[in-house]
C-alpha cells in the first residue's frame, strides 16, 4: 500500500472513530490523492456506516468532498506539478526565452517575480563534466588538473563571484545540478538589440564591466561577443554566459581577454563606427593583475 493510502486510511479510521469528518477532509487536503482513490475510501465509510459505527451526516461530508475533488481534477483546476519548477525551485515555468548551444533558457516565477532559468540540456543527473584545466602556481610553475563538478554549479559560482565584485551581470540566486536561477534581464542580446542612442557610452560602460571582471573577480569571460551582452529596454548591458570563463592568472588568459575585447570593438566598430584601442585595455589589466614589473 502507497503512503498515501496508508495515511487516509489512518485518517479514515480516525473519522470513524470520532465520528466527525475532518480528520478525513485535512487529510484529502494535504495529501491530493487520486479521485479513483477517494472513491475506495468513501466505500469504505459507507461500509461502516451500515455497520452503524459511523453516522449519516458525517458520510454525507465527506461524499461532498469527495466529489469536489474529483470535479476539481477533471475540470484541470488542480495545480499540476511541473517537475522542472520544483527541482528549481520556482513556482512555474513560463515559457521559453531562447535554445542556446548547452542549454535553454526558461524564463520563470519565483515569489511573484520573474526570474530566468538556464537548463543545461545535457543534464541526466549522474554524469559530470570533467575539464582539464591549467595552473600557475606562485612560482611560475604549470600545474593541470582535472575539474569535475557540474556545469550549472560552476557557471554559477563564476556567476557569484562576477556579481559580488560589482560587474553588471543577472544577479544569480540559486543553482542545483544542470540547473541556474538568476535575475531576468528583459532586452534583447546586442547583435539584435534594435539601434543603440549612446552606441559610445554602451561600449565604455563594458569595457570597464570587462576590466572589473577581471581586476576585481579575477576572471576573463572567453567567450564574450555580441551574442553573450544583453541590452536593457533602457540601454543598460548586461554580460550573460560566464560557461567558459577561466581565472585570470590562468595560462592563456590574456590572450582570451584580448579576444573577448576585440570582439566587442569590432562589432561597434562595424555596426557603429566606433573605435576603441584594444591594446591599451589589455595592458591596463594586465598591469593591474600582475602589478607593475
Ligand atoms: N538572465 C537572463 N535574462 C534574460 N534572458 C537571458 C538570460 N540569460 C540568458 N538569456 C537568453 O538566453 C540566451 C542564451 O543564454 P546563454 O548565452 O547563457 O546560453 P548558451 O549560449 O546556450 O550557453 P552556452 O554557451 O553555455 O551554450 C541569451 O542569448 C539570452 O537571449
Ligand atoms: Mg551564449
Amino acid at each position: 500500500m502507497s503512503e498515501i493510502s496508508e495515511r487516509l486510511g489512518r485518517a479514515l479510521l480516525e473519522t470513524v472513530e470520532r465520528d466527525d469528518p475532518e480528520p478525513f477532509i485535512e487529510a484529502v487536503r494535504e495529501l491530493e490523492p487520486d479521485p479513483e482513490e477517494l472513491e475506495r475510501f468513501l466505500e469504505a465509510l459507507k461500509i461502516q456506516r451500515e455497520k452503524g459505527r459511523v453516522s449519516e451526516e458525517t458520510v454525507r461530508v465527506v461524499e461532498e468532498v469527495v466529489e469536489k475533488a474529483g470535479g476539481r481534477r477533471e475540470r484541470g483546476e488542480l495545480p499540476e506539478t511541473d517537475p522542472l519548477a520544483e527541482y528549481a525551485g520556482v513556482d512555474r515555468v513560463l515559457g521559453t526565452i531562447m535554445t542556446g548551444k548547452e542549454a535553454d533558457v526558461l524564463l520563470a516565477e519565483k515569489r511573484g517575480r520573474k526570474v530566468a532559468l538556464k537548463v543545461y540540456r545535457a543534464f541526466t543527473g549522474r554524469e559530470e563534466k570533467r575539464e582539464e584545466r591549467a595552473y600557475r602556481t606562485e612560482d611560475g610553475e604549470v600545474v593541470r588538473r582535472v575539474e569535475r563538478g557540474d556545469a550549472a554549479l560552476r557557471e554559477f559560482s563564476r556567476l557569484k563571484r562576477a556579481y559580488e565584485a560589482g560587474v553588471r551581470v543577472p544577479e544569480p540566486y540559486d543553482a542545483r545540478p544542470g540547473v541556474i536561477v538568476m535575475e531576468y534581464i528583459p532586452g534583447e542580446p546586442l547583435y539584435r538589440a534594435p539601434d543603440l542612442e549612446d552606441p559610445e557610452a554602451v561600449l565604455d560602460d563594458l569595457v570597464r564591466q570587462v576590466e572589473r571582471l577581471a581586476v576585481k573577480a579575477e576572471l576573463v569571460h572567453g567567450d564574450l561577443s555580441a551574442f553573450n551582452v544583453l541590452v536593457s529596454d533602457d540601454e543598460v548591458p548586461y554580460i550573460i554566459d560566464l560557461s567558459e570563463a577561466k581565472g585570470v592568472k590562468e595560462p592563456g588568459a590574456m590572450e582570451l581577454l584580448r579576444r573577448d575585447v576585440e570582439n566587442l570593438v569590432d562589432f561597434f566598430n562595424r555596426k557603429y563606427d566606433v573605435s576603441r584601442d584594444v591594446d591599451e585595455v589589455v595592458e591596463r589589466v594586465r598591469e593591474r593583475v600582475y602589478g607593475d614589473r
